[in-house]
């Protein structure tokens, strides 16, 4: 019996669907949803070598007209010359108004494959199915779509979301150990973030989760779409409140820039830039060393990074100068307060370089 919870956006609610033997019941799920036949399936050779099979079989039985578009196993999938493939293979499938585009794969298929979806016809229906942990407990949920400029992450894209998502935990069996650490960075930002008590319950259950333990995998995962589904349901475009999801991301998403975007993992990332944030925050006299060190534990049990690499101050300073946060000229970040607690703050980019060990008192702000 899967978990399900509604993602609450009005005409654009959703459910989500998490458990196990949910990817041969695809057909199954998706014929509740009033689609035309055929439908796009957006995956890499990786994931479709291991998965599409099933899905296949399944979305046939249940009168779909199924066609699959591989895209590049990795993060250069997220670009614009890849989404131009993708909308000749919407074409040649008959991809109409009510023909769903559907990612199966982690977050780069769901990422590239629901800004086709986006913007394909103006917009036709789209199903998620993550395959990784990142994607389960994050990217899948909340209609963020994107590709990359080549300055900067997810810099082209939509607010656009799905018509459904499917969490199979049984495609957590097939991934690599440094893809389940790297999804383990977004699980423990939403402890600090929003739930003390989750944090707490991670730090007891962590090993389980890295040896793959299914039931603590599961309601992992429903837990963190349950409080993803509760800040997108508050604040669907980012106006405000769902910048939160955003912490750790502000310098993460700098790391991935100018790390070429393909030398750390996503949710590597994240992990350093989370540490960063809660140091800022000490720094600030807002958050204690106590929980700092708590953060950091956790991390480095992930076997998730904690400090960051040897940077070019300047492609760095530049990086950030793209963070979607910035408004009106002035940087956010998301600074906690105490574990279940952050807050969206103003600050300057020679802080950050400062407490990164990047500064340099001559320079400019970016
Ligand atoms: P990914 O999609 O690249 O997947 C990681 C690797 O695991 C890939 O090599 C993939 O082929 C492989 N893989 C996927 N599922 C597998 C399975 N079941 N078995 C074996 N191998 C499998 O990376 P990711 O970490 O899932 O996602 C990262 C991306 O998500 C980034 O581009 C990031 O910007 C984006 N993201 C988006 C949002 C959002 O809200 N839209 C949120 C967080 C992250
Ligand atoms: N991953 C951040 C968000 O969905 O807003």
């Amino acid at each position: 019996m899967a978990g399900q919870l509604t993602v609450d956006l009005g005409e654009r609610s959703y459910e989500i669907y998490c458990g196990s033997g949910l990817l041969p019941r695809t057909g199954f799920y998706l014929h509740t949803l009033d689609l035309a036949a055929p439908c796009l399936v957006v995956s890499n050779a990786t994931v479709a070598g291991l998965y599409w099979p099933a899905i296949e079989i399944s979305l046939k039985e249940a009168g779909f007209q199924p066609h699959l578009a591989l895209v590049p196993d990795g993060e250069e999938a997220k670009s614009l010359e890849v989404a131009a493939g993708l909308y000749n293979a919407a074409l040649d499938a008959g991809i109409e108004r009510r023909a769903a585009v559907i990612a199966l794969g982690g977050g780069v298929a769901g990422d590239v494959a629901g800004f086709i979806a986006a913007t394909w016809l103006r917009g036709v229906p789209f199903i998620q199915i993550p395959t990784t942990i990142l994607a389960q407990v994050d990217s899948s949920v909340g209609g963020k779509v994107a590709v990359n400029h080549p300055k900067g992450k997810n810099l082209i894209g939509a607010f656009y979301q799905p018509r459904m998502v499917l969490a199979d935990t049984d495609a957590l069996t097939t991934l690599p150990p440094r893809e389940i650490r790297a999804g383990l960075a977004e699980v423990i930002k939403y402890g600090v973030i929003a739930d003390a008590g989750f944090f707490a319950y991670l730090e007891e259950h962590l090993d389980q989760a890295l040896r793959g333990d299914r039931g603590v995998l599961e309601s992992i995962i429903l837990r963190c779409c349950a409080l993803k589904a509760k800040v997108v349901a508050g604040d669907e475009r980012e106006k405000g409140l769902r910048a939160i999801l955003n912490f750790g991301h502000t310098v993460g998403h700098a790391v991935e820039a100018v790390t070429g975007f393909n030398t750390y993992r996503h949710g590597e990332a994240v992990a350093m830039g989370m540490v960063a944030a809660a140091r800022m925050a000490v720094q600030r006299g807002m958050f204690s060393a106590a929980e700092t060190g708590r953060l950091v534990r956790l991390l480095e049990r992930a076997g998730l990074p904690v400090t960051m690499p040897a940077l070019d101050p300047a492609a760095f300073r530049a990086a950030l100068g793209h963070d979607k946060k910035i408004a009106w000229g002035q940087l956010r970040m998301i600074l906690p307060e105490r574990l279940g607690r952050v807050q969206i703050t103003p600050i300057a980019v020679e802080e950050i370089m400062a407490v990164l060990g990047l500064g340099n008192p001559g320079a400019k702000e970016g």
